[in-house]
């Protein structure tokens, strides 16, 4: 099956040759070739080019793009959108004063999620997240990271997994499966993480590589969650079971979360929204992914992670949704983009680049996904007639997609 899309105002994110990720003033550059068309053969890219160039050739399909723009999808290197049930009262909770860590401290928070998805069945639990993945394809993302960690015991942490690997059976858009058990400590192990610890690392962990239901490792190392030491414990089991680590680190307070990430080799560290000097300095040592979420911010009127510095500084940035029921009950990539312009001050060019190129890096699909490259997944939002890439960014209230394509196929 050809499918040619012609007449393409502007085909953004063009790379010859895929680019493993782009840092600092590289950031600012996002390749497009205007007035262009561009050929899907089955799931893959077969062709792009100017239109003067368009070759003569027999296709199935033709879409005309006349006044729109082109993009690969976006990749959601971040999210927990496996998870049961909803918290906004936790959200009005809050706009009456209460703080996140208020809420966590008496038993809300993740806590809260653990207990509804310990008592939902796997069927359900399948359901509503098979709702929530629907719903940010037709956003435009064509590759998502789902985590764990809101299960908490090993039922639940399994149930959890097991409801990722069929999403990823049933949907043509690419997960990526991560271990987070290391969320949040149990009640009933509020005295004593290590004993949790000993059941993620000595129970859980050895099904989770058994029957591959991971390729990633997370731990929320903050203060009140996990420490630096928790965090090594984990990673270090992890790792020789071959679990690549994307952690939440220095969400609220830094405490060497990024040093111990980038001590094992982490391909991300997430959140960032507390950034000291020498975190920035470890990161620019490194091949971890900074990875910002700007959306948990906005929610809990939080910092945003500072990417001007960080950037300015030399480093790549990529941003993601972190779509869970508490901190970000948004999956939505289009407002990332936005937000990252608005709050972050990225320009368009930069905010691209890191929800495409920057963000493949972070969940390992750069040899697949993230740019208009031959042979790379036929994955690519068509715009509705909009002037230019800035509007995306600045159009920030409105749906400017007008169709996804993920492995060449209609999203409907
Ligand atoms: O990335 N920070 C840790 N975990 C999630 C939020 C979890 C929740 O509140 O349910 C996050 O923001
Ligand atoms: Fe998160």
């Amino acid at each position: 099956m050809k499918t040619l899309i012609t007449n393409i105002k502007e085909l953004v994110q063009v790379r010859e040759t895929s680019v493993e990720k782009v840092s600092g003033e590289a950031m600012k550059i996002l390749p497009t070739l205007k007035n262009a068309f561009l050929i899907l053969k089955d799931d893959l890219i077969l062709d792009f080019g100017l239109m003067a160039d368009m070759p003569k050739i027999h296709v199935d399909k033709t879409i005309d793009a006349s006044g729109k723009i082109v993009l690969p999808t976006w990749c959601d290197s971040h999210t927990h959108i496996v998870y049961a049930g909803n918290r906004e009262q936790e959200f009005i909770d809050r706009i009456n004063g209460l703080s996140y860590e208020e809420i966590a401290n008496r038993g809300g928070g993740i806590l809260n999620s653990a207990k509804k998805l310990q008592e939902i069945s796997e069927d359900d639990l399948y359901l509503q997240s098979s709702k929530r993945l629907e719903e940010v394809m037709k956003l435009g993302t064509g590759a998502v990271e789902i985590k764990s960690g809101y299960g908490l015991t090993k039922e639940a942490e399994l149930k959890m997994l097991r409801v990722i690997k069929k999403l990823r059976k049933n949907y043509p858009i690419e997960i990526k499966a991560t271990f987070l058990a290391a969320h949040a400590i149990p009640t009933e192990y509020k005295n004593n993480v290590s004993k949790y610890l000993d059941i993620v690392i000595n129970e859980i962990l050895p099904i989770v590589a058994e029957e591959n239901l991971a390729e990633f490792i997370d731990v929320f190392c903050e203060t009140g969650y996990f420490s630096v030491e928790d965090t090594e414990r984990v990673l270090s089991a992890a790792k020789k079971y071959g679990l690549i680590p994307k952690i939440h680190v220095n969400q609220f307070t830094a405490i060497g979360g990024v040093q111990i990430g980038v001590q094992y080799n982490a391909l991300s560290v997430d959140h960032l929204e507390v950034m000291r000097g020498e975190d920035i300095q470890i990161l620019k040592k490194s091949n971890t992914m900074p990875v910002a979420l700007p959306l948990c911010s906005y929610f809990l009127s939080i910092p945003y992670t500072p990417a001007r510095k960080m950037i300015d500084a030399g480093l790549p940035l990529a941003i993601a949704t972190d779509f869970n029921p508490g901190s970000t009950p948004s999956g939505n990539m289009n407002q990332v983009v936005s937000a990252a312009c608005i709050k972050m001050k990225m320009t368009p060019e930069e905010a691209i680049n890191a929800a495409t190129i920057n963000a493949v890096y972070a969940m390992n699909l750069q040899n697949t996904h993230g740019s208009i490259t031959k042979g790379k997944k036929a994955n690519v939002i068509i715009t509705k007639e909009i002037p230019s890439i800035g509007y995306l960014a600045y159009a920030f209230g409105s749906n400017c997609i007008e169709s996804v394509l993920i492995n060449g196929i209609l999203v409907k």
